[in-house]
């Protein structure tokens, strides 16, 4: 069985989102903070049969996130559980980096091997006026820590904000000499942030012309590879990456699926509510009618973001839906 949709993409990539919870306040998502409401998170145990289900239908990538995954008590079992699949070669976790430092090790040790970290500046006054924590010290030595353990792939997230971030020499200075893949990303509209959305959006494309003005080149992308332009540099360890979900054909290259904190499997990550699969979470014998109503409901997976957003209204905010 293969999760391929009606326009011939592949999906070999699960992110799976593990909780809302988080601890920073990040103007683009959670300015007041993370608010409890009554909605509980997958259970290991649910969690589990998610990842054995995905592993039959092929997924061969699986990308733990939030909310903050590594809030959880339970995220190093999660890791292990899910290294112990061998058909998941790539075990990743997208994190604001809260507790890289102090607990990257163990999770290496789990099987974790690509980590991604939201970096949205290098000057500790912006860090502590985007993400509401004043951690910018904390934050890079977390990256410096994950790079001396050796996880193979460490990348850096930074979402573009007109006025606030910093200048790209800034950023280029910084991985001039660490094997890093920073990545831009363009700003997305959430349905609450329509006024922070008019005010701090900018393209990547200004970003993107600076590179190739200064000699960077674009990386020739695999079929598998997601919607992201690499860019690299003979003088630098590091690398670009610039996400720009505005862009023509960004759909084009889509390769993940999404599985919500609560259950609900998305295909895309704008405007639509998530199709419930948590009744069929709940044991191991279910995994059959789990795979059938997956497969069934890839079959409604747009061509396009585009055209279901302006149909159906807005993008889910993010720490709800796992990024
Ligand atoms: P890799 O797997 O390492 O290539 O990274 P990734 O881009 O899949 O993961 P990450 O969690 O670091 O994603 C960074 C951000 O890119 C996400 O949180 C979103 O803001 C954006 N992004 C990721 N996937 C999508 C997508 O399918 N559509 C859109 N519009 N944005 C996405
Ligand atoms: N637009 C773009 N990126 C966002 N992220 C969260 N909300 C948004 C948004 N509205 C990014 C975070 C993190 C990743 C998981 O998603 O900065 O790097
Ligand atoms: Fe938390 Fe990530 Fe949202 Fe920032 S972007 S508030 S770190 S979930």
């Amino acid at each position: 069985m293969q999760l391929i949709d009606n326009y011939q993409r592949r999906f070999r990539y699960l992110r799976l989102s593990v909780t809302e919870r988080c601890n920073f306040q990040c103007q683009y998502c959670l300015p007041d903070g993370y608010q409890a409401g009554n909605q509980s998170f997958l259970s290991f145990n649910e969690l589990e049969n998610v990842v054995k289900g995905f592993v039959g239908l092929g997924i061969n990538k699986l990308r733990l996130t939030g909310g903050e995954p590594t809030l959880r008590r339970d995220f190093t079992d999660l890791v292990a559980m899910v290294s112990e699949h061998s058909q998941i070669k790539t075990v990743a976790v997208t994190t604001n980096g809260y507790r890289v430092l102090s607990d990257v090790h163990h999770w290496q040790a789990a099987g974790l091997n690509a980590i991604n970290i939201s970096v949205d500046s290098l000057s500790a006054n912006s860090f502590a006026l985007i993400t509401g924590q004043d951690k910018l010290k904390e934050t890079l030595a977390g990256v410096e820590r994950a790079l001396e353990v050796g996880i193979p792939s460490v990348k850096i997230n930074t979402v573009l904000l007109k006025g606030l971030s910093d200048k790209l020499s800034d950023y280029l200075n910084w991985i001039k000499d660490r094997k890093v893949s920073l990545r831009f990303i363009e700003l997305m509209e959430t349905g609450e942030s329509a006024t922070f959305f008019q005010r701090y959006h900018t393209s990547g494309a200004v970003i993107e012309k600076q590179l190739i003005e200064q000699g960077w080149l674009l990386e020739l992308k695999g079929e598998l590879d997601g919607p992201a332009k690499v860019y690299s540099h003979p003088d630098y360890q590091g690398k670009i990456g610039l996400i720009m979900p505005y862009s023509k054909n960004f759909c084009q290259s889509c390769n993940r699926l999404r599985v919500s904190s609560s259950g609900k499997f998305h295909f895309c990550l704008f405007g639509n509510e998530g199709i419930d699969i948590r009744d069929l979470l709940q044991n191991s014998s279910q995994s059959d009618d789990l795979k059938n109503r997956i497969l069934h409901a890839l079959e409604r997976k747009p061509e396009s973001h585009f055209l279901q957003q302006h149909q159906t209204g807005v993008l889910k905010n993010l720490s709800q839906i796992g990024g």
